[in-house]
């Protein structure tokens, strides 16, 4: 992170401008002054005096008219001059730092433009206008740095994920052509998987990112919770059965009004947690969807008694391309997105989902909570 530094410029373009503008307004007052120290001021006090009954000495009250305008020159001259000069030099030293600290976020502004987010500025202390404009900017610059950071971070996990695939398609295609590798169903198959994968990949890539920039065009309708649970379960139960993995609905609450949700991504989202929850839970195991109507909000809980997920694991099971158990993971073809899309399809419908976990081997547990919104049209 760099901080960008005031360079002098005494004699920059606005401190001039602003000086002469300054100087202007001086000279204005001092002509003011000037014009009334000697021409009104004398008859005022001539008048005065007249008012005080001194009329009759009227040849002297013209020689004290001239003494009076002589010594109101003098004395604006004594203290006019070094006022002048004082505020002249207080005038430039403010303008000088106004320029500089300007100079400094044009300097800062041109380093983000060209693509250095570290940079940040420092205040010039000139009053919270100013502190209040350093902090947006390096506030901005901070959220650009986090951004530029996650896009690269996803380059490089989109890239590793594709070199599995590509690699083991790579590798059948050289054995087929070096005459090692039979072209056979289960050639056919191993290629196929990994093309599916790919597939796969990119189909989740456009729809994370989607989801995440908000651009997923949803059609909220009012649903009925239970329903889209039944759907969702229904979905998994051929699934369920062959792995031999009992899957149970419940609902709870009086189930007083419908939500207000996209139904094909929320049955997007019920069907992720339910495909995990099935991934990760062996035979004899069970799974529950537990739909709880309450007045301020429905929930959501999918439930199983699998393998559970490490306490040090829960904080990133949500993040891009996070996988628990690498190895295993990989092998069972998951990408790692599956949660990352959820939750921000959640999130995009207004509720929020979150996992818990007893611990490994002790089964997993996410909750989606959707808040109850009136319909808007
Ligand atoms: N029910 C669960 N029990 C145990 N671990 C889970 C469960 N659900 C998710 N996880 C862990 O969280 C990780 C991330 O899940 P996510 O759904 O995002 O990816 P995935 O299932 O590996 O791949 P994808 O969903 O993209 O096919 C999983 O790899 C797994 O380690
Ligand atoms: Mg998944």
């Amino acid at each position: 992170m760099s901080t960008v530094s005031d360079r002098p410029q005494p004699w920059s373009p606005l401190t001039v401008r602003l000086m002469l503008a300054q100087t202007a307004v001086l000279l204005v007052g001092l002509v003011i002054v000037v014009i009334t120290a000697v021409m009104v001021g004398p008859s005022m006090f001539y008048h005065e005096l007249i008012r005080a009954g001194h009329a009759d000495e009227a040849s002297g009250l013209m020689h004290l008219e001239d003494a009076f305008r002589s010594v109101s020159l003098t004395a604006l001259a004594i203290g006019g001059i070094p006022a002048l000069y004082i505020a002249g030099l207080l005038s430039f030293y403010l303008y000088r730092t106004i320029g500089k600290s300007l100079a400094s976020f044009t300097t800062a502004a041109g380093e983000v433009a060209a693509g250095n987010y570290g940079v940040r500025v420092t205040s010039p202390k000139l009053g919270p206008e100013f502190d209040s404009l350093a902090a947006s900017f390096n506030d901005m610059a901070a959220k650009l740095n986090a951004v530029d950071t996650t896009r690269r971070q996803m380059l490089a996990d989109l890239a590793h994920e594709m070199r599995t695939p590509l690699t083991s398609l790579k590798g059948h295609l050289e054995g087929i052509e070096d005459g090692v590798v039979d072209l056979d169903e289960r050639t056919t198959a191993i290629l196929h998987a990994q093309i599916t994968r790919l597939e796969r990949l990119a189909r989740d890539i456009r729809q994370l990112t989607q989801a995440e920039e908000g651009m997923t065009h949803l059609q909220l309708t009012l649903q009925d919770p239970d329903q889209l649970a039944a759907q969702a379960v229904d979905a998994v139960e051929q699934a369920a059965v062959d792995k031999n993995v009992s899957v149970t609905n419940i609902s709870t609450g009086s189930p007083v009004a419908p939500v207000l949700v996209d139904r094909e991504r929320m049955g997007q989202v019920l069907g992720n947690l339910l495909e995990n929850a099935l991934r990760h839970t062996p035979p004899g195991g069970a799974i529950t969807v537990h739909t709880d109507h309450r007045p301020t909000e429905v929930t959501f809980t999918v439930t199983d008694t699998g393998e559970g997920i490490p306490a040090a694991s829960l904080a990133h099971v949500f993040e891009r391309f996070y996988r628990a158990n690498t190895g295993r993971e990989a092998q069972r073809g998951g990408s790692g997105l599956g949660l990352a899309i959820s939750k921000a399809l959640v999130e995009a419908q207004g509720g929020t989902l979150e996992a818990t976990s007893p611990g490994p081997g002790r089964g997993a547990s996410f909750r989606i909570r959707l808040p109850r919104r009136a319909a808007s049209g």
